[in-house]
């Protein structure tokens, strides 16, 4: 009898140990991916210090076919921004696919805020993706308006995944401030 009792609490306190080893493991095995979208170079600084100071890989997001400054005017109604802008169906093609997206948990998306949201191509990139049980966090830079609506969009395109607002940073932003941002979700 005395027997049987000391095989079920070791069988009880080797289920707890593994479950505290599990929890551990969860807090440093988190792996990050930054992925940018940045058609003048600008979220790409962020995006790199972001990479930096998170340890995470970085990603690209290129376009299929890149865009001109012809196709960023935004005053011109007939430029290709402002016509994708225009048409929330519209999903620009995007050039390469992250390599292996089930090894990342938490992913941020960073982009350049096109008319008070994320651009189109963003919203190729959440359609591209199985995000169940993934965190994902925008990030953008803008002229001066803040991140807005992007990640109640990019939510309803990527249902399973945990969206975040997320954040606008200005070109400036430090490695500092980034890493306090960032520690949130790490
Ligand atoms: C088509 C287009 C629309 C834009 N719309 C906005 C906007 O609504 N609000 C804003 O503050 N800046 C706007 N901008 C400015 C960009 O968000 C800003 O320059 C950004 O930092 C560029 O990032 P990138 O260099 O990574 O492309 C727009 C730029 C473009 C090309």
């Amino acid at each position: 009898m005395n027997k049987i009792l000391s095989v079920f609490l070791m069988g009880i306190f080797g289920l707890i140990s593994f479950n505290v080893t599990a929890e551990e493991n969860n807090m440093v095995d988190k792996k990050v991916l930054v992925a940018y979208f940045s058609a003048t170079g600008t979220t790409a600084g962020v995006a790199d210090k972001l990479a930096t100071v998170t340890g995470g890989d970085l990603y690209e997001i290129k376009p299929e076919q890149p865009y001109t400054m012809a196709d960023l005017n935004w005053q011109d109604p007939q430029s290709r921004s402002s016509v994708e802008m225009n048409d929330r169906s519209s999903r620009p093609a995007i050039a390469s696919k992250v390599e292996d997206m089930s090894k990342y948990n938490v992913i941020f998306v960073g982009f350049p805020i096109w008319w008070y949201r994320e651009p189109s191509i963003i919203d190729t990139f959440m359609e591209s993706y199985d995000f169940a049980g993934k965190t994902v966090v925008p990030f953008a830079t803008s002229g001066s308006s803040g991140i807005g609506e992007s990640g109640k969009n990019m939510q309803s395109l990527a249902p399973n995944a945990k969206v975040f607002e997320g954040k606008r940073f200005s070109a400036s932003v430090s490695e500092e401030e980034l890493k306090t941002w960032a520690d949130e979700w790490l």
